[in-house]
């Protein structure tokens, strides 16, 4: 098998594979080139946690073979498991609620007004995990219009990681995640599951506002339309400043009416030039400022 030159490494106790200073280098700079994800020195034991079960997965004596097998290039479906199993998705339903709050008392009275007259909106979730917080956005937008299905309003949601997609698309949560929401929208858009009692599944019109796609943010981005609302939170606290530099600015770009709101997380904060773009509302939620010529509705984007 190729890449077995360097000495073989043998699992420490409880299955960890030693990683050198070199190789974690090597593969963070690969993290880092493909999706932004800075790991400095301080995550070396993480990767080394994280990925060792990869290693037993593909039956490697050691990371110096991972690693050629990652440079490689051609075993994509690895890369595919590496990133994975090296970002983090944590996340819950209505987190950081006073941006849901913020939503249904100042945004969506003016954006369900628009939809009501035949007008496009568009929402995004930027980084959206395992789904709670797409849906988390569904649940408000219907609260506040009950038909929103029926209209043009739609939520992107998007992540890179294949696997928290899945699970997101799923839509089945464990009864007790749903502690943050309240009992009437536990009762309107869940059932329990059918094979798991402990277990409920998102039904309704939710599902019919949601479209899940994979996006890595660094790399080119499929739409041209325009975001009303962009929440994309505890992503970019894993970027380098100059990657969360670059994408607040695409936000922008596709903020393209003055009153557009970002919403980012609450230990994240917007770099010198994007605050140029954009004035701060209510701690981490932001509004588009600064449009230089006010587009009407852009055109749509493929998923909508
Ligand atoms: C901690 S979760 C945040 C989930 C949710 N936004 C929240 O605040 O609860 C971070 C998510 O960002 C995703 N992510 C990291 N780098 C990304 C990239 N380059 N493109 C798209 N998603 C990325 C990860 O896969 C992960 O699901």
């Amino acid at each position: 098998m190729p890449g077995l030159t360097a000495p073989a490494a043998t699992p420490a106790e409880g299955g960890q594979y030693p990683l050198s200073e070199e190789d974690f280098a090597a593969l963070a700079r690969f993290i880092h080139q493909r999706t932004g994800i800075f790991l400095p020195p301080a995550k070396r034991v993480l990767m080394q946690t994280r990925l060792s079960k990869r290693l037993r997965a593909r039956r490697l004596d050691g990371f110096r073979a991972y690693r050629k097998l990652i440079e490689d290039g051609r075993d994509e479906a690895e890369v595919g498991h590496m990133i994975s199993a090296l970002t983090t998705n944590v996340t819950r339903f209505r987190r950081e609620p006073h941006h849901f709050d913020h939503l249904s008392a100042k945004v969506l009275p003016d954006l369900v007004a628009r939809a009501r007259q035949g007008k496009r909106v568009r929402l995004w979730s930027a980084g959206c995990a395992t789904g709670e917080e797409p849906y988390s956005l569904a649940f408000t937008v219907l609260k506040a219009c009950p038909e929103a299905a029926t209209l043009d309003i739609r939520i992107l949601a998007t992540d890179l990681d294949p696997e928290a997609l899945r699970i997101a698309e799923a839509g089945v949560y464990r009864e007790d995640a749903l502690a943050p929401l309240s009992p009437e929208d536990r009762r309107q858009h869940f059932t329990p599951a059918r094979d798991d009692r402990s277990q409920a599944r998102v039904t309704g019109p939710s599902r019919d506002l949601i479209r899940f796609r994979r996006l890595n943010l660094i790399e080119a981005w499929p739409f041209t339309g325009g975001f009303d609302v962009i929440m994309c939170r505890n992503v970019v606290i894993y970027f380098d400043p100059e990657t969360q530099d670059r994408l607040w600015r695409r936000f922008a770009s596709h903020q393209r009416r003055t009153g557009d709101h970002l919403y980012i997380g609450h230990s994240e904060s917007l770099s010198p030039t994007a605050r140029q773009l954009y004035r701060a509302v209510d701690g981490t939620g932001y509004i588009r400022t600064a449009v230089p010529a006010e587009a009407t509705d852009g055109p749509a984007a493929p998923h909508q």
